[in-house]
């Protein structure tokens, strides 16, 4: 976003591109630019999005030089280890030393991980995941943006709050003008470099219609777009890959194939599970993860939840709480806890320590208001932000009462820069995995 911070070309190997932010080198890929050497580019979710000239590049570096190496002593000092385990059971110990040496936790040690009650040793594991975020990922976090284009829907999810069954709400769909300009504006006015669109499985949308939206934005700004559409189907993918989308949020919810069956009437996890592997297949980069905390979920779920998030080889892992909304056949039922969703989140750094990039979700901030800090705190390093114009935003009620629902842009962008900075974080893209190189 505003100041995500140019990077300068240090080698090229056909697609991918090596570039150096002040000493520190990572890999992006290009498919839309015609670079050299030397040049100065911004990369997102580790595409180039943009070539920027050099005497641009070299102000906005200037600018940065000094506070950047501010920010990485003062994120070094939060996230070091303090070496004496006063209060801490040997086995919990036991296990987070071997995290930290990089070796693989069985899913017994995850379990017990995620059955920690004491404070001490909670609080143990979420500086663990915090120690191997900096460890791996420096002091990088990525901002991005989402723009909520539509609330009609479909599908039956049983708690979701703009699922087809809810007549309770106002229905609205962003004409693809108004979406193209909101857009734009994340991206001139506010600075954004990565946005997702999102809707419910809106009908009102065909994909021909998506991809002229994509390109309609691509053409007027450099950005990268996330695509959030739901099951669009295969050949859907396709198309959106080929107006220019290059990452797909779609979680699969729950890793339990009866319990997913249950929540979404009609739906199969296999279904779902296609979609977000032919995508991985077409060069999306792909972000997903579950609900943690929805009625009937297990331990041994949300376990396979990390299990299965880390197989299908994400961008970007998103856990979040399950909130329940008063127009859903779930409504009675209790919300997910907030400290369950940063154990997902810290256990999902343990696993995958140097690949990782972990969200820190709006629901987990609505319900715990110091959530973007405690999940930037257990191992999270991206955050989104909400760029729907505000005329719509509050009826995109997936589940109610959702953080930032009034704030203005420049608001959140100020509370979140001003929140990165205490914690020693800076706006910059992370790169790409490594092992996702090949596309
Ligand atoms: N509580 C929390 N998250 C929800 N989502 C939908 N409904 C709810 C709810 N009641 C999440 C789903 C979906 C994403 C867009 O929003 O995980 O993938």
């Amino acid at each position: 976003m505003c100041y995500a911070i140019p990077g300068k070309i240090k080698a090229i190997n056909e697609k991918t591109v090596v570039v150096d932010y002040f000493g520190e080198e990572k890999k992006a890929r290009n498919e839309f630019y015609d670079l050299k050497i030397g040049d100065y580019v911004c990369a997102q979710g580790g595409f180039i999005i943009k070539k920027v000239p050099e005497k641009e590049a070299g102000e906005i570096i200037e600018a940065w030089r000094e506070i950047f190496f501010q920010l990485q002593d003062t994120d070094l000092r939060l996230s070091r280890l303090d070496l004496d385990k006063k209060n801490i059971n040997k086995k919990t110990g036991t296990i987070l030393d071997r995290a930290m040496e990089g070796l693989t936790l069985k899913k017994d040690d995850l379990e017990y991980l995620f059955r920690l009650a004491a404070p001490q040793e909670i609080e143990l594991l979420f500086k663990t995941a915090n120690f191997l975020r900096q460890k791996y990922h420096k002091n990088s976090c990525c901002v991005h943006g989402i723009i909520e284009i539509s609330n009609h829907c479909a599908s039956a999810c049983q708690y979701c709050g703009i699922s087809r069954h809810n007549k309770n709400i106002t229905r609205y769909r962003m004409t693809p003008e108004e979406i193209i300009a909101a857009a734009v504006e994340a991206c001139e006015e506010y600075g954004f470099q990565a946005l997702v669109l999102q809707s419910g499985e809106d009908p009102g949308f065909t994909a021909k219609q998506l991809s002229g939206i994509i390109k309609g934005i691509k053409k007027k700004a450099a950005v990268l777009i996330c695509v959030s559409f739901g099951e669009l189907g295969m050949e859907g993918l396709e198309e959106l890959y080929d107006a220019g989308s290059r990452a797909m949020l779609m979680r699969f919810e729950t890793s339990n194939p009866e319990l997913y069956a249950k929540l979404h009437p009609g739906r199969a996890l296999d279904t779902r599970l296609a979609h977000i592997r032919r995508a991985y297949e077409l060069g999306y980069i792909i972000m997903t993860g579950s609900l943690i905390g929805i009625p009937g979920q297990t331990v041994a779920d949300i376990l396979d939840d990390i299990k299965l998030a880390k197989k299908l080889r994400p961008e970007m892992y998103s856990f979040g709480p399950f909130l329940p909304h008063p127009g859903t056949p779930l409504a009675a039922c209790p919300p997910g806890q907030s400290t369950d969703v940063l154990k997902v989140m810290a256990l999902a750094r343990l696993v995958d320590a140097a690949n990782a990039k972990i969200a820190v979700t709006t629901a987990l901030e609505t319900v715990d208001p110091s959530g973007m800090r405690q999940g930037l705190l257990s191992g999270g390093n991206t955050v989104m932000l909400n760029v729907t114009p505000l005329k719509y935003r509050r009826h995109y009620e997936i589940y109610p009462n959702k953080a930032h629902s009034g704030d203005s842009i420049s608001s959140q962008i100020e509370t979140t820069v001003s929140l990165l900075k205490s914690l020693g974080r800076a706006p910059t893209d992370l790169g790409i995995r490594e092992n996702a190189e090949d596309h």
